[in-house]
């Protein structure tokens, strides 16, 4: 007689959403008329000299086999973006042509049964409008405007899901304080004065978009990075955690929720931006320790870092830090809107963290899910890798491994995960033992140990 081993089952509710999110520069290729394809020609902007070429080939329509491994991996929503500078190649001239692509997927999409979330803007800009200055010109709000209103009339018939710009925060501090993204500024003043563009061109978005479509869903993807001070008993180190965490952190989500910008000892009121957001898009990916750093004025005397004990991944970028995510669901929580998780993953080449990382990744999201927090829906960043900014092919995020040159896709096993996931709407003690072994006894203790002995 066989005996069925009972499992443990993190259920999510009926009609929990499953995706995967990709954006347009880093999967299509062939881009040549936005501020980042004349970034990646520029020596010393891109690591190894790498750029985006052609991608994952999705212009030249590999979209159509990668949205069938969205199928087939269970998952029933994707989130794309579209490539304004494909779509308004010079002010106020319309691509019909790139209109019929993003078309053409959506559809395809729709048509496999998924719900598709579209991207408005995800860091890249036309080439036309950062020559008008991109985000520190004041006419910029009202570009975009112009540009959200043309595709949300052209693609409502596919998209109910909307996000009018991707990473606010992250795009603001790396163009205009980092200066490692286009166009390469590092000035206080203009990453205030883009910020204040961004949340006008954003409310203006929002307003646009339910003129055109009154049931739209609107909101941005929120990257938020949890942080905790170095050393807990230092007063400096706790006080620049909480600086460093409410500069970054609320710089975007507050200013459409109360209409008022605050950014390092400045502030403006944006009264049009209050209540712009009909769900809360949250993008997490690690949590940083922070320590006071007189070495680091540009970045309020503290340096962030991981502990070398941390579980990094292989380029060090970033560490497997799942409380982090709770940190980050509260955070969303307490704008009492929808949550959906827009991004969540790690590179990591040889797929060896990826699995564990999922497993207590989707943990938090269930215990949230199960605190009743309105969590909708998981969109794991990526479904393939793709060409990673400033870091070019250096790191890989997907599911799927690519070969650039060959366009050969290769399934991780992280991809069976997921998709065991998605499929059954739930994570289960087997699935955890089988893809991620190394962490089951902290994920499942056993009846024996002394904590469970207290409970
Ligand atoms: C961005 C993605 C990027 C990912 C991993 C996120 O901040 O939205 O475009 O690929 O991080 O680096």
């Amino acid at each position: 007689m066989v005996t069925r081993m009972i499992e443990a089952m993190h259920y999510f509710p009926a009609g929990f959403k499953w995706g995967t999110a990709t954006s347009s520069h880093q999967v299509e290729g062939g881009n040549n008329n936005n501020d980042w394809s004349k970034w990646e020609q520029e020596p010393g902007h891109i690591l190894r000299g790498h750029n985006s070429t052609i991608a994952c080939d999705w212009w030249g329509g590999r979209w159509e086999e990668d949205l069938d491994r969205v199928v087939e991996g269970g998952q029933n929503t994707h989130r794309i973006s579209v490539e304004w500078s494909r779509i308004e190649p010079s002010p106020g001239v319309w691509d019909d042509n790139a209109l019929g692509f993003y078309r053409q997927i959506l559809k395809s999409a729709v048509d496999r049964g998924l719900e598709p979330m579209l991207t408005l803007h995800h860091f890249t800009n036309p080439l036309w409008f950062m020559e008008q200055g991109g985000w520190l010109d004041p006419d910029s709000a009202q570009r975009f405007e112009r540009f959200t209103r043309v595709v949300v009339s052209s693609l409502k018939e596919f998209v109910n899901l909307w996000i009018t710009i991707n990473e606010p925060n992250v795009y603001i501090y790396f163009a205009y304080i980092e200066g490692n993204f286009p166009p390469g500024v590092s000035d206080l003043g203009s990453a205030f004065t883009a910020a204040h563009n961004m949340a006008r061109a954003h409310a203006a978005a929002y307003r646009a978009i339910h003129e055109i479509q009154g049931h739209a869903r609107v909101g941005i993807a929120h990257h938020y990075r949890a942080m905790r001070p170095s050393r807990q008993a230092n007063p400096i180190d706790r006080y620049l955690t909480n600086l460093r965490s409410r500069s970054f952190n609320n710089l975007f989500p507050k200013i459409i929720q109360h209409g008022q910008l605050r950014l390092l000892g400045k502030k403006t009121q944006i009264p049009e931006a209050i209540n712009t957001q009909d769900f809360f898009g949250l993008n997490y990916y690690t949590l940083e320790h922070v320590a006071f750093d007189l070495r680091k004025p540009r970045e309020i005397f503290s340096r962030g870092f991981f502990p070398p004990n941390a579980d990094q991944s292989p380029t060090g970028f970033m560490a497997n830090e799942p409380d982090g995510f709770l940190d980050a669901l509260k955070f969303a929580k307490s704008f009492k809107l929808p949550i959906f998780i827009t991004e969540n993953g790690i590179e990591d080449a040889s797929d060896e963290i990826r699995p564990r990382y999922l497993a207590q990744h989707l943990r938090q999201v269930w215990a949230a899910v199960n605190f009743n927090w309105k969590v909708e829906g998981y969109y794991f960043w990526t479904l393939v890798d793709n060409f990673e900014w400033e870091r070019g092919w250096t790191q890989r995020f997907g599911l799927w491994a690519l070969d650039p040159e060959t366009q050969i896709r290769t399934k991780r096993r992280s991809a069976d995960f997921y998709e065991k996931v998605c499929k059954l709407n739930g994570l289960s003690s087997e699935m955890v033992h089988k893809y991620a072994p190394e962490i089951f006894s902290e994920m499942f203790p056993d009846g024996g140990q002394r904590d469970f002995v207290s409970l």
